[in-house]
């Protein structure tokens, strides 16, 4: 579907200092008119729709250009509201009580069976639902003005990189959307991880990973058993119900090829070629080389993980902006804690160009 992309977009800054309320009740007014808001977490971006109202959520679908056959998450003021969108059997309570408690509100979307009130065009006709309590204000206080969950996806035109600012947000829905809300960067910078509970085959509460996020294995470890399926079977459940796209293939992706490096190994540069380098600290012996237009630290100096997660989204969108770059490289990066997240969507980045 053509979206007409000549609509003015309102930019309403959060400003902390002021009492919020006024602007989750004005965002709260224009999703229950059916509009759709871009709304800051602290992973990244949603584009928000109220999630009972049908046709607001068909319009997400039409301003990302996103394929019908991927559900959007609902977010939910709190813990509580769970029972409003979703069924929990019995056996996976505790489990689903457990992790609430550890990981909401924050970067966690638990995927359950749905309740009949969520329509199907929010989870693609499947029978369970992504349901996740955001850690930023924003997004929760204008859940509660609304009364209903909001339907989100990351607020990125379908398989590009994911908005981590609100004027990465504008370049990529600028004209398609009434209202952004400003709350400034976010402070995870990756997307939530989406865990479905399940029971394993000795019938014990466990969960899959459906996408690696901020709640990493290692902060999962203790609290129960993590099926981490694998990339294969990803892909071959997607193939047959495309349930987690995030699980795509090739997702997260610049307009231009990146390609991912070791480190430690010398890169050969093609003649006639310009390169940029993401690097992790910026002063690998792959930064060292003289063969870069541009080198782009993800953490300078420092080596954090979580920093480089921070900045990951906007370092990819500044070297695709770049006009004297035509090809990315990205360092390899070590896949402990939230680095197995990073390498994830560099991974699905470099794959968008494999064929
Ligand atoms: O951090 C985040 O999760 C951000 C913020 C805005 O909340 N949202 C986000 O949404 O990344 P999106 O739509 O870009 O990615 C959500 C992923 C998709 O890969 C989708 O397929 C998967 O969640 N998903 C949604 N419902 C599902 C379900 N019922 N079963 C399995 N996967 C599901
Ligand atoms: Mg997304």
């Amino acid at each position: 579907m053509l979206y007409n992309f000549a609509m003015e977009t309102r930019v309403l800054e959060i400003d902390p200092l002021e009492d919020c309320r006024k602007i989750w009740k004005e965002a709260a007014e224009v999703l229950a008119a059916g509009g759709l808001v871009a709304i800051p977490t602290e992973t990244v971006y949603g584009l928000g729709a109220d999630a009972f109202n049908a046709e607001a959520v068909a319009q997400v679908f039409a301003v990302k250009e996103r394929p019908s056959f991927d559900p959007l998450i609902c977010h939910l003021p709190n813990a509580k509201a769970l029972k409003d969108i979703c069924v929990i059997p019995a056996e996976l309570q505790p489990l689903v009580d457990t992790l609430a408690k550890e990981f909401w509100p924050g970067p966690m979307t638990l995927v359950l069976p749905k309740a009949d009130c969520v329509p199907d065009i929010v989870t693609s006709g499947l029978p369970t639902v992504a349901c996740r309590v955001t850690s930023h204000e924003a997004m929760r206080g204008v859940a509660r003005a609304l009364g209903h969950p909001i339907a989100a996806p990351s607020a990125n035109r379908f398989g590009h990189i994911s908005p981590t600012s609100a004027a990465a947000v504008v370049k990529e829905l600028g004209g398609a959307i009434p209202l952004v809300l400003d709350g400034g960067a976010c402070s995870e910078g990756v997307e939530s991880t989406i865990l479905a509970p399940c029971l394993d085959e000795k019938g014990k509460p466990a969960v899959r990973v459906l996408r690696e996020g901020p709640v990493t294995r290692e902060k999962l470890r203790g609290l129960c058993k993590v099926i981490k399926p694998s990339k294969r079977q990803l892909e071959e459940e997607a193939a047959k119900t495309p349930n987690a796209p995030g699980q795509l293939k090739s997702h997260y992706a610049p307009n231009k090829p990146l390609l991912l490096h070791d480190p430690k190994t010398p890169f050969e540069p093609q003649e006639g070629v310009s390169y940029g380098l993401i690097s992790y600290e910026g002063d690998s012996p792959l930064a060292q080389q003289d063969c870069w237009t541009e080198v782009m630290p993800l953490s300078p100096g420092s080596g954090r993980l979580a920093e480089a997660a921070v900045r990951l989204f906007a370092v990819m969108r500044a070297m695709d902006e770049n006009e004297d770059v035509d090809v990315i490289i990205a360092e390899e990066l070590p896949t402990v804690n939230i680095g197995a997240a990073m390498m994830d969507r560099l991974t699905r980045a470099a794959a968008a160009r494999e064929h």
